[in-house]
């Protein structure tokens, strides 16, 4: 069976209630057929109106973090249970943003892996090593690390729902792309690493997408390798024209 394609946008801190709506009408009004699976990973503040205009479109509305606790003193923090109360429908979890500008540790975000499957959000892991650790040949150390913690505890029946987001962190909002030929390298790997710690049979099937700087004309190329499902798209996904471009290109 073919494995799932995505292509998700992350939204970072962009967009008001206003402009998500105005966003996802006129997306919903070009995506007639999409031949991948769409997703949008909006602020928190646009979720119920993402979810709401998104409704009867192939259009998925997603968080860009949670917390796993489902309630509590945690001034500034939104539960799993939140968002999916708002109508999100998965959640990316441990962003490099989160890991590296708010601290986020392999364990936290373990926690919220767990959390969202026990939610039923699907959450879109990722991982991704730094510039430094790339030039100390650190690459498959940090990423391996990265699967083993962040899946720790993860049933094999519920690994189905999970994604990777391959996302070396030198390429997020650079203009610098892993060459497809090294995205697919490090994609194998990770196939290889889910391979081991689950089965061969759940890694065939796990979506692993890659992010870093992906626009409409290097989209192909990546998405024509065989380990490249879909891909994590920032910047290029906060104009309506460019992430279209991106969904019919992928
Ligand atoms: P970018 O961001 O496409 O702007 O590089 C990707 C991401 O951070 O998910």
């Amino acid at each position: 069976m073919a494995r799932e394609k995505i292509i998700a946008g992350n939204w970072k801190m962009h967009k008001t209630e206003e402009e998500t709506i105005e966003f996802i009408k006129k997306l919903a009004s070009l995506l007639k057929k999409a031949k991948v699976s769409v997703y949008l990973a909006v602020p928190f503040t646009s979720i119920g109106a993402a979810a709401k205009a998104a409704k009867k479109t192939a259009i998925v509305i997603g968080a860009q973090n949670m917390h796993d606790a489902d309630k509590g003193a945690f001034t500034g923090e939104i539960a799993g249970s939140m968002i999916k109360s708002a109508g999100a429908q998965f959640a990316i979890l441990g962003h490099s943003e989160r890991r590296h500008i708010f601290n986020e540790t392999d364990a936290f975000i373990n926690k919220k892996v767990l959390k969202a499957l026990k939610l039923q959000l699907r959450p879109i892991l990722c991982v991704g090593e730094t510039q430094e650790e790339r030039d100390a040949g650190q690459t498959e150390e940090v990423l391996a690390r990265q699967i083993k913690e962040g899946l720790k505890g993860v049933k094999e029946e519920d690994l189905e729902s999970v994604v990777i987001a391959y996302e070396p962190v030198w390429a997020i909002g650079t203009g610098l792309t892993a060459t497809p030929e090294m995205a697919q390298k490090t994609h194998a790997f990770i196939r290889a690493g889910i391979a081991s710690l689950f089965s061969k049979e759940a890694a065939a099937k796990m979506p692993i997408l890659y992010g870093g700087s992906v626009k409409p004309d290097n989209i192909a190329g990546l998405m024509g390798k065989k380990d490249i499902d879909g891909a994590l798209v920032g910047g290029a996904a906060l104009e309506v024209d460019s992430f279209y471009k991106l969904v019919s290109n992928g």
